[in-house]
């Protein structure tokens, strides 16, 4: 998860535009951080280690000028975050500079080889492919044929963004299995790991396929198809322009919009994102056809990595009581498991916010190859799970640039509440009526979780700046509350660096319940259909736990008045609307209590928005 951008502009410095892409996409990486500016003979490196607003001040970015510049925000995967590591990378004469996200598999292989002959500055993978370039070079192809000679030497995934000296107002680049786009202004052309980091450029882009590679000036783009052995056919203009869509978020949309970070922004734009998804997909022909193969699907898989995993196990559950199809759910990283079991007549519903995560399309691509049918449920218009599968459902929950999955959580929910109606209505498990008129009914879900983020957040601020000792804490669930609490607990992992785990609440008095002593938080999220879960309350209060449960207002739940017992009621509203109601809760726990911690919960450690790697 790097992130990296390119600019090439007709008589005006483009370094400020390059410093302000890689402010928006450090949330990709903010390991290390670096700007290369073609100054025509010569390219012009300054790098180092460390977060954007540190590095620009110490190796002096901002003093940098040109009209053709690269960038890149790291995300470590080959060495550590180190100066000598950070992007881009050169070959052995500074001819070359290369940024790249991704990762080259043969790295071993190609070191060996490569390291007899240059003179390798670097422990990371991205210099081998200046040091291949610079081969072609030296044998006198011209930069374009030396890229595709290089390219036929990769192994793995690579968005990459290169200068070549002598070539002033070009930026060549190139796409293998990680995001790149092409943001086409007036005089001025950018290449970019994502919208956001293009925004402030130009609205009008154009998303590059794998195995496409090419070069853009200042007025022009030009495109190429990769084939064997660095052969290579170039991309008609004419698809290139037919690929071209405008973006409609604002810049606005995609910066803080006058909050302290990202993340609370994004909880509170959850009532809008819901609207967005709800309005987006109601009438989708897409999300016919989607639960047309659901319907269909001999086995049904659903598919995803963390949050989106979470959802899928909501959609799991929704589906098993409504559709009569009841899906596998699978950790995307674990989908050899089922992998030969799997056949024609298969579907896998595949879930992914940013439809880049390397895991989740692995299993995706590995099903496919076995038969099975395709439903990606996505953020991103043009992904790589938007393009390999059958049929697309977007979320339409706009860009979420914090790090924890927040927005796009309960907008996937929606998207595939909606799916799992439509499956009931298409098995004839549900009157097409009756369905529809629950569909409409997820209209509520906006006002719901407006209302639940107004009862919850005192109560979290409270605990957060009041539970100072906490080291460890369950979030129990039963039924439909068991997802929301594996949800719940990733998010007071991730941000708030506290060790929270998540168990269905039966489950945990058959082990969990040895840790609990006198004062131990454990949270339970209360669901309509699992009144039990007011025992497990009770076993763990009698141990000296201190419960609370978290419960829809409308759900009557005997609990005795204790001192160790407290109760937050949100929002009711019946078995669909309960996520909205319960999620809102733990996000904004987990939020508060980082920032009373100090940690700053849009860029937490170890952590990257999109996970593209193994
Ligand atoms: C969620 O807060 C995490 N950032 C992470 O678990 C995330 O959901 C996961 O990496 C999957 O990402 P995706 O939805 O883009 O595939």
């Amino acid at each position: 998860m790097c992130g990296i951008i390119g600019v090439t502009a007709r008589d005006r410095d483009v370094v400020p535009l390059v410093l302000e892409g890689l402010v928006r996409l450090e949330y990709r990486g903010y390991d290390s951080v670096g700007v290369a500016v073609n100054a025509g003979g010569s390219i012009i490196v300054r790098k180092g280690a460390g977060k954007i607003a540190d590095v620009r001040v110490r190796v002096g970015l901002d003093r940098l000028s040109g009209s053709t510049a690269i960038g890149h925000t790291r995300w470590a995967t080959h060495g550590p975050p180190t100066d000598g590591n950070a992007h881009p990378h050169i070959d052995c004469d500074g001819m070359v500079a290369v940024v790249h996200n991704g990762v080259i598999r043969n790295y071993a292989s190609l070191r060996e080889e490569l390291s007899g002959r240059h003179r390798l500055r670097s422990e990371t993978d991205t210099e081998l492919i200046a040091h291949l370039i610079e081969e072609g070079l030296r044998r006198g192809l011209d930069p374009l044929e030396a890229l595709a000679r290089a390219l036929a030497r990769l192994e793995g995934s690579y968005a990459l963004a290169i200068l070549v000296a002598g070539e002033p107002d070009r930026i060549y680049f190139a796409r293998m299995r990680s995001p790149l786009i092409l943001g086409l202004g007036e005089g001025v052309n950018a290449v970019a790991s994502d919208i956001p980091a293009l925004l402030h450029i130009t609205r009008r882009v154009v998303t590059l396929d794998d195995g496409e590679f090419g070069w853009i000036s200042p007025d022009d783009v030009a495109v190429y198809k990769l084939g064997p052995g660095g052969s290579y056919t170039r991309v008609p203009q004419a698809e290139v322009a037919s690929r071209l869509k405008t973006v409609e978020w604002s810049v606005e949309k995609a910066s803080k919009g006058g909050y302290p970070h990202f993340m609370i922004k994004e909880i509170y734009e959850q009532p809008q994102a819901l609207t967005d998804t709800y309005n987006g997909l109601l009438d989708d022909p897409n999300l016919g056809r989607a639960a047309g193969l659901v319907a269909s699907a001999e086995r049904l898989y659903v598919v995803g990595a963390g949050t989106s995993y979470h959802a899928g196990l909501v959609f799991s559950y929704y589906a098993a009581r409504v559709s009569g199809v009841p899906p596998i759910p699978l950790i995307a990283s674990e989908f050899k498991v089922y992998e030969n079991s799997v056949g024609a007549g298969d579907v896998v519903v595949a879930v992914s916010q940013s439809g880049e995560t390397y895991d989740t399309l692995e299993a995706v691509r590995s099903y496919k190859e076995r038969g099975a049918r395709v439903v990606g449920v996505t953020n991103v218009v043009g992904s790589a799970l938007d393009r390999e599968s059958h049929v697309t459902i977007y979320i339409r929950a706009g860009p979420e640039i914090g790090v924890a999955a927040t927005k796009t959580f309960t907008s996937q929910i929606m998207a595939l509440q909606l799916l799992a109606l439509a499956a009931a209505a298409a098995t004839g498990r549900m009157d097409p009526g009756e369905a529809r008129a629950e569909a409409r009914g997820l209209s509520r879900a906006s006002s719901v979780i407006a209302d639940a983020i107004r009862d919850s957040e005192p109560v979290a601020k409270l605990l957060a700046t009041r539970e100072r000792g906490w080291r460890s804490l369950y979030i129990l669930g039963r039924g439909l509350g068991y997802p929301i609490a594996r949800e719940g607990a990733l998010k007071v992992k991730e941000i708030a660096y506290l060790h929270a785990e998540a168990y269905p609440a039966g489950e945990s008095k058959h082990g969990p319940i040895a840790l609990v002593e006198d004062g131990f938080p454990v949270f339970l999220v209360a669901t309509s259909d699992s009144p039990e879960i007011a025992g497990n309350a009770l076993e763990m209060a009698a141990r000296g736990a201190r419960v609370m449960v978290v419960k829809p207002r409308d759900m009557s739940l005997e609990l005795p008045q204790a001192p160790n017992i407290a109760v937050l009621e949100v929002p009711g509203g019946g078995i669909l609307m309960e996520p909205y109601a319960l999620t809102p809760f733990f996000q904004l726990l987990a939020y508060y209590k980082a920032v009373q911690s100090g940690y700053d919960p849009d860029k937490p450690r170890n952590l990257a928005k999109t996970v593209t790697v193994e």
